[in-house]
């Protein structure tokens, strides 16, 4: 796949790096087109470095791996991404994650569409970049399963197979109208987090949440 990364970040770097191992070709755009050029060098496989716009030109996918207060000057200097897939791994939280920086209005996904007219897919906010950066991010052998939001097929059948390549198990998260969801429950996992706690210890094991449990691990 051609994969364009609009972000030179801690998540463009790690999830950029896995793909690109992968043989996805990789264009890294960032605000400052140099610190493009340094990620893609440090991640090399042929990955290469510019603006934001030759990012979102080259992609067939396009990760959107900036800070929320960003998001809308990083679409708009990319340009014109209808039709074309969007990740949105953005998170819209900040300490002491009592509210999301949406506030009561829509997702950051949905003003990701609504901003770029792209196929957006919520994907990756979840983990900690840490997890991205392992091979594979497996706990006590259990591959980590990644949610999903996302209103077209297609361009959830692409992001599956990304997530399959960095040798995880992707989940059906619903539609984009869920990305709020997840927002929202990542913001609440990091917070408690933070405060000490291990969230992981909150969730019983499948047999006891009712539901079928064999479709994420099949
Ligand atoms: N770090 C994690 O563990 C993690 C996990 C899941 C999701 N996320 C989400 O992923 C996104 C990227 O996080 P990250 O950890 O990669 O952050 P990061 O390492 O701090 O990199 C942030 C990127 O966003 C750009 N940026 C920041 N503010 C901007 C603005 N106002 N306008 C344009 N570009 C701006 C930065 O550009 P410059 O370099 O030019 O400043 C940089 O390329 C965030 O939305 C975050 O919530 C992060």
């Amino acid at each position: 796949m051609r994969i364009g990364v609009l972000g030179a970040g801690n998540m463009a770097d790690a999830l950029a790096a896995q793909w690109a191992r992968k043989g996805h070709d990789i264009r890294i755009g960032a605000r400052t087109p140099a610190k493009a050029a340094a990620l893609a060098e440090r991640i090399g496989e042929g990955a290469t470095g510019g603006t934001l716009r030759e990012a979102a030109e080259f992609g067939d996918v396009v990760l959107l791996a900036v800070w929320y207060e960003g998001v809308q000057d990083v679409l708009r200097q990319a340009g014109p991404l209808d039709g074309r897939v969007l990740i949105d791994c953005t998170n819209p939280m900040e300490p002491p994650f009592e509210t999301l920086k949406t506030a009561d209005g829509p997702s950051a996904a949905r003003r990701a569409a609504d901003a770029s007219g792209a196929r957006v897919v919520k994907a990756f906010n979840m983990c900690h970049e840490s997890v991205w950066r392992m091979t594979p991010p497996a706990f006590g052998g259990r591959p980590l399963g990644v949610p999903l939001c996302g209103d077209d097929a297609e361009a959830l059948a692409a992001v599956r197979e990304l997530v399959a390549d960095l040798g995880c198990v992707p989940m059906d998260g619903g539609g984009l109208e869920r990305a709020g969801l997840l927002e929202a429950a990542t913001a609440f996992m990091v917070g408690l987090w933070v405060a000490g706690e291990d969230p992981s210890a909150m969730l019983p094991p499948p047999e006891y949440a009712g539901g079928d449990p064999r479709r994420t691990s099949g």
